[in-house]
C-alpha cells in the first residue's frame, strides 16, 4: 500500500476545523444569489485569487468577509452538508467543529439561526455517512470579553449540545488571559476548553491556555518548540496539539513544509495531530493536509497512523469509542 492509499483507508477524527473556512465560493455565489447579498467578486476564480495570504489577519479579512452572505439557518446547513461530505471522502469518521457565533450574531442573524442549520446537518451527517461530531463554540478574542460573556449567555439554551469553548480570530496582543473570567464561567456550567495558541503568538500565550483557561487542547501550538519547560510538560502530560500544516504554509508560519516542525514534535512523543482548520481558504481537506506534509517530512507509516491514533486520543469522544478507533488504526496494514 503506498503512503496516498494508506491515508486514504486510515479512519481519523478532525479536531481543528472552523465551518466557517469550509465554505467554498462556489457555495458561496449560490447562496449570495438565493439571498440577493452582494459580494465584492465577478467570478469564483476571482474570489480564489483573493486567496493569498501574508498572515493571520490577511486571511481574517477575507473569511468574515465570505461569512457574511450567510444569513439563513439552511445558509449554515447546506455549508455543513458539504463540509460533511468531503469528511466522507477522506474517510474523518469524527469531527469536533468550530463555530464563530459572534461572526454572525454582530451581523444581526441569531445565534439560534447559526447553531440549529450547523446541528441540523450534523444530525443528518450522522445517519448518512455515520461520522460522528461535536460542536465547539469559539470567542473571537479581538472581541472583549464583555462580549464573550454575552455569546456565553446566548448559548445557555443549547448547552447540551456544545461540548467546548474555543478562542479564535486575532492572536497576538489578544491573549488567553484576557478571556479568564469567561473561561472559569464556561467551565462551571460543564463546558470542556480549547483555544488557538502559539500560532503566531509567543509560547507564553500556551502557558496562559493551559493554566489560566484549563484547556484539554491546544490549537496550532507550533511555537511550543521554542520553550523546553513547556515542551516538557505537554509531553508528560499528553496536551495533545491541533496542528493545521497547509493553514501554517498558507499564513506564512513557515515558509516551507519541509521545514514544518510537526515531525520533530512527533518523535519527541507530542500528541501531534493534522487537521485542515479552514480548508476551502488554504488549499486542501483532511488528506490533502496528510498527503503534503507526508511528502515534505518523509513521514513513514508508523508515523501516520500514531498521528491518526492521536487524533482520537486527543477528541472529547468517551473512552470506548476512542479504543474502538484506536483498534481500528492498528488494523490498518
Ligand atoms: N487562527 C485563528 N483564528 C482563526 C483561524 C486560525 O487559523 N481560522 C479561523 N479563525
Ligand atoms: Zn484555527
Amino acid at each position: 500500500m503506498d503512503i496516498k492509499e494508506l491515508i486514504s483507508v486510515l479512519p481519523k477524527a478532525e479536531l481543528h476545523l472552523h465551518i466557517e473556512g469550509s465554505f467554498e465560493p462556489e457555495l458561496m455565489f449560490e447562496i449570495a444569489e438565493r439571498n440577493k447579498v452582494s459580494i465584492p467578486y465577478k467570478s469564483v476564480e476571482e474570489v480564489r485569487d483573493a486567496y493569498s495570504f501574508h498572515n493571520l489577519q490577511s486571511f481574517l479579512d477575507i473569511y468574515y468577509a465570505g461569512a457574511s452572505v450567510l444569513l439563513k439557518e439552511v445558509d449554515f446547513y447546506d455549508m455543513t452538508m458539504a463540509y460533511l461530505k468531503r469528511c466522507y471522502e477522506d474517510h474523518v469518521v469524527h469531527t469536533e467543529i468550530f463555530f464563530d457565533p459572534q461572526t454572525h450574531t454582530d451581523r444581526g442573524v441569531p445565534f439560534e439561526v447559526v447553531f440549529k442549520g450547523i446541528k441540523n446537518a450534523l444530525d443528518e451527517g450522522e445517519k448518512k455517512y455515520g461520522i460522528t461530531s461535536k460542536m465547539i463554540m469559539c470567542f473571537l478574542r479581538h472581541l472583549s470579553e464583555e462580549e464573550a460573556f454575552k455569546t456565553l449567555e446566548m448559548a445557555k439554551p443549547f448547552k447540551d449540545n456544545i461540548i467546548a469553548v474555543g478562542l479564535d480570530s486575532s492572536e497576538v496582543g489578544h491573549p488567553p488571559a484576557k478571556f479568564q473570567k469567561v473561561f472559569d464561567e464556561a467551565r462551571s456550567q460543564g463546558y470542556l476548553t480549547v483555544a488557538h495558541a502559539g500560532e503566531e503568538g509567543p509560547p507564553d500565550y500556551i502557558w496562559q491556555a493551559l493554566d489560566l483557561l484549563k484547556v484539554k487542547r491546544i490549537d496550532h501550538g507550533v511555537r511550543a518548540l521554542e520553550d523546553e519547560k513547556l515542551m516538557d510538560i505537554i509531553i508528560r502530560e499528553r496536551i495533545p496539539l491541533t496542528v493545521c500544516p497547509l493553514s501554517n504554509l498558507k499564513l506564512c508560519v513557515v515558509d516551507d513544509l519541509r521545514k514544518h516542525n510537526l515531525k520533530k514534535m512527533l518523535d519527541r512523543g507530542v500528541c501531534v495531530t493534522i487537521n485542515s482548520d479552514d480548508p476551502s481558504y488554504f488549499g486542501g481537506y483532511m488528506n490533502q493536509n496528510f498527503l503534503e506534509t507526508s511528502k515534505a517530512l518523509n513521514l513513514n507509516k508508523s508515523d501516520l497512523i500514531q498521528i491518526a491514533k492521536n487524533s482520537f486520543e486527543a477528541s472529547f469522544m468517551d473512552d470506548k469509542e476512542k479504543e474502538h478507533w484506536i483498534e481500528k488504526c492498528n488494523q490498518v496494514q
